[in-house]
C-alpha cells in the first residue's frame, strides 16, 4: 500500500512470526528507507551506523555487488532479516536511473546462498522503484489495509501498478496473496466495505486483524506476537488476546502455506 501506517510493518513482522512459528526457515526484508521493521525489531543502530546497507548492494557503487545480500542478513530467533538503512534513502533515486533498477533485488534475493522458505518484504508507503522491485522480487502480493473507502482508491493505483509491471516484464506475474484488513474496531466493519473486500479478493483471501493495544505490546517486546511474553512485558493481562491474535495471524500463514 501506498499509504503509512496502515499496518504494512505489523503484518510483515507477524506473517513472519508466524510462518517461523510453523517451522519455517523465513527471512524479512526491511526495503523501507525508514527502516520501521528494522527499528521496531531493535536494529536502530544498525539502520543509522552499520558498516553495510541494502544501498551498497543493491546500487553495486563500493565494495559489495548483488551476490552480497548475504552480509547484511541479522539472524533473529524468530526469522532473520534484512535491516534497512538510513543510506537507503539513496536507493530511490539510483535505482529510477539504473536500467535493471527495479530487478536489483529480485537478482540480490536469487543469488543468495543461504535458503529460506518465506522471504517476507516489508515495502515502503510510496509506489517507486523499491516498491516496484519488491513486487517483482517476490511476484506475490499481500494488501495490508484500513477498511475504509480511501482503501479502494490506494487499492485501484495499486493494481494498476502492478498490471503496468506485469505488462513491461514478460515472465513476470504477480499474485494476489491476501487483504488484510488492520485495525478493524470494535464495530467491526462496515458491509460495504466487506462486500467490496470480498468481491475484489475472494471470500478466503480477505483476514481481518483487530485494532488491539497487544498488537502494539508485541511490537514494543521487538518480536511478532507469537514470541511475545506478556507477563515479561508487564502486561499480564495481554495473555488471552495474544493467544487470539496468534490465532489469526496463523490463520494468513496457513493461507500463505496453502497457496505455495
Ligand atoms: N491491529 C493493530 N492494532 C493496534 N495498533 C496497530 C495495529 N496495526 C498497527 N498498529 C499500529 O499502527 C501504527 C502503524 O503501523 P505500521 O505497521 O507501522 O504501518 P505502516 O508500516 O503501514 O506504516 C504502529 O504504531 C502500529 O503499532
Ligand atoms: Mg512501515
Amino acid at each position: 500500500m501506498q499509504k503509512g501506517g496502515v499496518g504494512k510493518t505489523t503484518t510483515s513482522i507477524n506473517l513472519a512470526g508466524a510462518l517461523a512459528n510453523r517451522g519455517h526457515d523465513v527471512l524479512a526484508v526491511d526495503a523501507d528507507p525508514q527502516g520501521g521493521l528494522t527499528l521496531k525489531l531493535g536494529h536502530r543502530e544498525q539502520y543509522r551506523e552499520g558498516e553495510y546497507a541494502l544501498y551498497d548492494v543493491l546500487s553495486e557503487m563500493g565494495q559489495l555487488t548483488l551476490d552480497d545480500l548475504d552480509e547484511l542478513i541479522i539472524s533473529g530467533d524468530e526469522f532473520d532479516i534484512v535491516p534497512s538503512h538510513l543510506r537507503n534513502f539513496r536507493l530511490e533515486k539510483h535505482l529510477y536511473s539504473e536500467a535493471r533498477g527495479v530487478e536489483a533485488l529480485k537478482l540480490a534475493l536469487d543469488r543468495l546462498t543461504v535458503d529460506y522458505d518465506y522471504v517476507v518484504i516489508d515495502s515502503p508507503p510510496n509506489l517507486g522503484p523499491l516498491a516496484d522491485g519488491a513486487l517483482l522480487a517476490a511476484e506475490n502480493v499481500l494488501f495490508p489495509s484500513h477498511a475504509n473507502t480511501i482503501a479502494k482508491d490506494s487499492l485501484e493505483i495499486l493494481f494498476d501498478e502492478i498490471d503496468t509491471l506485469e505488462d513491461k516484464f514478460d515472465d513476470v506475474n504477480i499474485s494476489t496473496v491476501a487483504a488484510v484488513l488492520n485495525e478493524v474496531g470494535r464495530d467491526g466493519v462496515s458491509s460495504e466495505m466487506q462486500n467490496w473486500f470480498v468481491s475484489t479478493f475472494g471470500e478466503d483471501y480477505v483476514f481481518e486483524i483487530p485494532d488491539w493495544a497487544v498488537v502494539e505490546h508485541a511490537i514494543e517486546y521487538r518480536t511478532s506476537v507469537f514470541a511475545y511474553n506478556p507477563d515479561d512485558a508487564g502486561y499480564s493481562w495481554d495473555a488471552d488476546k495474544a493467544e487470539a491474535l496468534r490465532d489469526k495471524y496463523d490463520a494468513i500463514a496457513a493461507h500463505v502455506e496453502d497457496l505455495s
